[in-house]
């Protein structure tokens, strides 16, 4: 997105302030400012599952690469000392209003749900630090579970189902010889499951289970998921088989 270039983030800075008028004028609620009943730790929570897909927020934890990285677009509006309540309004202006023809899909949360992840979004993007507090906990990391087992020749290994680039399990272990692959996915993102070299991938599927089979030699193998900029996101594993 060159957003090296200063020039760039003058006009950036620009579309920015557009947005904030459109935001304020469609609210038609002269109170569009106030955050006393919004919720920032559902706004988290919100924000990993329904936008961490498509962009990079450092305290959040998202880095997907689809969207412009959140952090970076809000950098030059802290800089001109732009209030929370500004930035607020710009992120519920391009929820609510994305743009024709763009990637984002407009309305993917609504009313007190929007509220929340604009309310979480004004208070943390480009803002350097962590989450403290409950903030801190509101989401479980990714990619802690237990690792994954061959069982009767099926090898399980969920998408998490939360929305964040990862697989649920970091690890799997198998025997060599046939073998089915199984990638649940509850994230109504797009998702599979490959392992490099081999042959073995699944379809990629936003929901239900997506399925491969193959057959596996002794070694050791990495998974991941052939989406784009999911894999150096961190959608991926070690597949241990013996
Ligand atoms: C499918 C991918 C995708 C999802 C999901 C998505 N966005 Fe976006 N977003 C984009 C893209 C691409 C742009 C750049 C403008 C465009 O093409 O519409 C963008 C632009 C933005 C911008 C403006 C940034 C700038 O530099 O001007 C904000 C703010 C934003 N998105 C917030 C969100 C929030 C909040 C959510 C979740 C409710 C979300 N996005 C979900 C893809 C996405």
């Amino acid at each position: 997105m060159g957003r090296k270039v200063t020039f760039s983030h003058v006009a950036r800075a620009a579309g920015i302030a557009a947005l904030a008028a459109t935001a304020v004028a469609v609210s038609g609620c002269t109170n569009a400012g106030s955050s006393s009943t919004s919720d920032p730790i559902a706004g988290k929570q919100l924000f990993v599952k329904n936008c961490g897909s498509c962009h990079t927020l450092a305290r959040a934890g998202t880095k997907g690469n689809v969207g412009p990285n959140l952090d970076d677009a809000f950098r030059v509006a802290r800089q001109e000392r732009w209030g929370d309540d500004s930035i607020r309004g710009v992120v519920l202006g391009q929820i609510g209003f994305p743009g024709k023809g763009g990637v984002m899909p407009a309305n993917l949360v609504t009313g007190q749900d929007a509220q929340d992840v604009a309310e979480y979004v004004s208070a943390v993007a480009a803002k350097p630090g962590q989450d403290a507090g409950l903030l801190a906990t509101a989401v479980k990391a990714a990619g802690t579970g237990k690792p994954a087992v061959e069982k009767n020749g099926v090898l399980s290994i969920a998408a998490d189902p939360g929305g964040q680039l990862a697989y649920v399990s970091k690890t799997a272990t198998a025997t060599a010889g046939p073998i089915q692959i199984e990638m649940p996915n509850k994230s109504g993102i797009d998702h599979n499951l490959a392992i490099e070299g081999t042959s073995i991938k699944t379809p990629i599927i936003k929901s239900g289970v997506a399925k491969a089979t193959g057959t596996l030699k002794p070694g050791t193998y990495t998974f991941f998921c052939e989406v784009p900029g999911h894999r150096q996101a961190g959608m991926v594993g070690k597949l241990t088989v013996k």
